[in-house]
């Protein structure tokens, strides 16, 4: 029997997890998104082009690989319709040639579950968490509240009567906002797209997917959003709501913990966030703005600017002990090329001591960061591609990071594209 190897971020998200999927999937067969929903902007660039994925897992490039949309994830058809057809524009048809199944027990999101994310946002005002107003929240209260609709409900009979009943729930909560809306167009895109997503097979994933085990094929599950928005172990409230951690991916496609494998943990070679919340290593400064320009640090789903800072030691140990991560990948290196000094926080300055992991009142008050200083490398690595090849200094910043962190470095990433990507162990 074969295990499930698990690939997730290490930091606020955006660490460059669709691009890894996609260069790993040749290893697997089956590619399994776990949670979050199109909340996610997964970029993924091969032969000049390049793609966003929200809900679709990043396998869906690789010929031989099925992928699935697992029970933990929540699915807004109309978006999950218009990745499709856009897929179907550039010549990719993952559902005419049977690559696509999605989790019957995954939630729906629903056009009111989005006024409620975006009238919740409103209210908050300048606290607010800064949400990609996809209704991941909303849609994941109702689940965890008993009143969700899940894929499965959609060929019922009543599917209609059941959606009107939650849809007048949502109107009663709105009726609480000073918030306008209309839903006439949604609601008839929502229920186009219902039909639609009927035509994808609808499986149950935790049969699914262990039946993959069973007969010793292999399965990678891919995350979304980072380990520090996990909604029990990230900066809560500034997360998003679901486990977004190894145990997610137990919880989100019915696998026993004793069935993960090996666990990728990705982050980049600094770090940053988008959204509200804490972020001890921010650079609200010119270099920060260096390294936004420099990373094209814009959300691939939102296209807001990504706040950046430098590499959070205390944060990433902090992820890979809750995760169990067995091998590293560390992204974006290049973006680094340009600097004279780049800083590490290996520590935080806190309530006047000094520390290395991430305090409960993170948000209240905020830890000063305590920074070592490293030699750039100045060499432009975005066309290395033998281990040889890596400057002398990048390689000592690696092993900085794996004497830091007590876990190998497996790949590293020096640009965009699937080919800029070295196996380093
Ligand atoms: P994900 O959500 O974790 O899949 O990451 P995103 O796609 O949101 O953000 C990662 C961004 O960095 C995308 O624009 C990628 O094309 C880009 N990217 C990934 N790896 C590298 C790299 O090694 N170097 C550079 N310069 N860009 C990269
Ligand atoms: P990928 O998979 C980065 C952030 C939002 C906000 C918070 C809550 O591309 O790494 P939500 O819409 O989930 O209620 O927002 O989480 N966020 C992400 N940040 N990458 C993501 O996904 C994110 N998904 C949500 O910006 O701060
Ligand atoms: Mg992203």
């Amino acid at each position: 029997m074969t295990q499930v190897d698990v690939l997730l971020g290490l930091q606020w998200g955006d660490e460059g997890k669709g691009k890894i999927v996609d260069v790993l999937s040749p290893q697997y067969d089956l590619i399994a998104r776990f949670q979050g929903g199109p909340n996610a902007g997964h970029t993924l660039e091969f032969d000049g082009k390049k793609f966003v994925l929200n809900t679709i897992p990043s396998g869906i490039f690789n010929e031989k690989t099925m992928n699935l949309i697992g029970n933990g994830v929540v699915i807004d058809p109309i978006i999950l319709k218009r990745e499709l057809d856009n897929l179907k524009k550039a010549g990719h048809d993952p559902v005419a040639k049977g690559k696509l199944v999605i989790a019957r027990k995954a939630h729906l999101i629903l056009p009111t579950h989005q006024l409620l994310d975006a009238a919740n946002e409103q209210k908050m005002g300048k606290d607010k968490i800064g949400s990609t107003l996809k209704g991941i929240g909303p849609t994941y209260m109702d689940k965890t509240g008993r009143n969700g609709l899940r894929v499965g409900d959609t060929t019922l009979p009543d599917f209609k009567e059941r959606y009107n009943k939650l849809v007048e729930k949502h109107k009663e909560i709105l009726s609480h906002y000073e918030f306008e809306y209309d839903l006439t167009e949604k609601e008839a895109a929502f229920f186009e797209a219902i039909e639609f997503i009927k035509n994808i097979p609808h499986v149950d994933s935790e049969h699914f997917v262990n039946g993959y085990l069973k007969e010793g094929k292999t399965v990678l599950a891919e995350g979304a959003q980072g380990t520090l928005l996990d909604v029990d172990f990230g900066s809560y409230p500034f997360v998003t709501s679901s486990n977004t951690t190894t145990a997610g991916a137990c919880t989100g496609l019915g696998i026993a913990p004793n069935k993960v494998g090996s666990v990728y943990g990705i982050f980049k070679a600094y770090c940053t966030r988008v959204g509200g919340g804490p972020f001890p290593t921010e650079l609200d400064d010119e270099v920060g703005e260096t390294l936004r320009k420099v990373g094209h640090e814009f959300g691939a789903t939102t296209g807001r600017a990504r706040r950046c800072g430098w590499i959070d030691l205390p944060a990433l140990k902090y992820a890979i002990m809750l995760n169990g991560v067995t091998e590293l990948i560390m992204m974006k290196a290049d973006v680094l090329d340009g600097f004279d000094t780049i800083y590490a926080c290996t520590h935080y300055e806190h309530n006047g001591e000094t520390i290395d992991y991430m305090p409960y009142d993170i948000i209240t008050v905020k830890p000063k960061p305590v920074l070592k200083a490293i030699e750039g490398w100045k060499t432009d690595v975005t066309k290395v591609s033998k281990v040889e090849e890596i400057p002398a200094k990048l390689a000592d910043y690696i092993a900085f990071l794996e004497k830091e962190l007590e876990v190998p470095v497996k790949y590293l990433s020096v640009g965009p594209d699937r080919v800029q990507t070295l196996i380093l162990n």
